[in-house]
């Protein structure tokens, strides 16, 4: 927990990191302060629904046939234009939008985001969050930023993390070199260190998957859960990636959405949910892998492409992988 001393805010803590590479341009570090400034303003909104007209459908659906809701565009946008008036960020790739969104020819970073995760529970003020992964563009400043650019491993991001809008609002990174936890205090409208260096536990007790698909699961993944109620484990799914991430990170567990036979490559995200989401895990010391391999080594070959994640407690997820191979 924070110490009352020492309040750390999230922009000194960036700046801080910077420092520690002489040569940084401080590119990053910009678009972390329109990140924030993005992050305020969906919180801000988050906040009010149920009292301004933001709650509901906004009427549409997305390229994956899903239905957008009003707040899912609000954020969009709401980053978008952060990111734009930044002016660090060559292009963005969003689950709201369908194709590549081109920005600065001249900045040098990519980033991927789901703007609203948990667009399910945004009407029954459960938590919800955002998503958020940044590369280094391959093609050269001052062009227009290529598929090369926008579709890298997972292994290549530069940073990744999450909001989460819950009790508090907190977010949470990576740059490679461990997870760090900033909250949101509202007396100050600043977001200050409160979970410093995140270990997850190698070992949990809580299991997170949407058993409503159980019949349809691979048989590896059938035996694990019926593995965890033969072990008296404790079932949790919120059904926000980003809540059901946080809490198994904090408490340690498993979270999965495995393929099934109407949907074989699962339904999360590579590139702006199960890439930063493993990069997270590892950098807290666990584990996320498609049951075939290691998230962050599949190759990207469309912008909305899904894989099946299995992501966790280091020993979970090996437990898991053992029954399916
Ligand atoms: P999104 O709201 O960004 O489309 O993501 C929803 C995702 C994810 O947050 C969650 O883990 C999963 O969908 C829940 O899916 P089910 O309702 O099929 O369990
Ligand atoms: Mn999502
Ligand atoms: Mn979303």
């Amino acid at each position: 927990m924070r110490n009352r001393n020492t309040v750390i805010t999230l922009s000194q803590f960036v700046a801080n990191e910077q420092a520690k590479h002489p040569d940084a341009s401080g590119n990053l570090s910009k678009i972390f302060r329109d990140i924030k400034f993005a992050t305020k303003l969906v919180n801000r909104d988050v906040r009010k629904a149920g009292l301004v007209d933001v709650l509901g459908e906004h009427g549409s659906t997305n390229i994956q046939g899903e239905e957008v809701k009003k707040l899912d565009v609000i954020a969009n946008d709401e980053f978008i234009s952060s990111l734009s008036a930044g002016g660090d960020c060559c292009a963005i790739i969003s689950e709201e939008e369908d194709y590549i969104r081109h920005l600065n020819p001249d900045a040098k970073y990519v980033l991927a985001m789901d703007p609203l995760d948990g667009s399910s529970n945004i009407d029954v003020n459960a938590p919800i969050g955002t998503i958020f992964s940044i590369y280094k563009r391959v093609s050269p400043v001052g062009t227009k930023a290529t598929d090369a650019d926008c579709l890298q491993k997972g292994v290549n991001q530069i940073a990744a993390g999450y909001i989460i809008y819950g009790s508090s609002t907190m977010l949470v990174y990576t740059t490679g070199a461990g997870v760090n936890g900033f909250t949101l205090d509202m007396s100050i409208g600043d977001f200050c260190l409160s979970h410093p260096n995140m270990h997850m536990p190698e070992e949990g007790k809580i299991y997170s998957v949407n058993e409503g698909n159980y019949k349809t699961f691979p048989e590896g993944i059938k035996q694990y859960v019926d593995a965890c109620k033969e072990a008296k484990m404790s079932a949790r799914y919120i059904g926000s990636m980003v809540a059901d991430f946080h809490r198994n990170l904090i408490k340690g567990g498993i979270f999965m959405y495995p393929a099934s036979a109407s949907a074989p490559n699962g339904k999360l995200r590579l590139m702006y949910e199960c890439n930063p989401m493993a990069f997270l895990i590892e950098q807290a010391g666990g584990k996320a892998s498609t049951g075939d391999q290691r998230i962050m080594e599949v190759e990207p070959t469309e912008l909305h492409q899904r894989v099946p994640v299995i992501m966790g407690s280091t020993n979970m997820v090996d437990d898991v992988l053992n029954r399916c191979n």
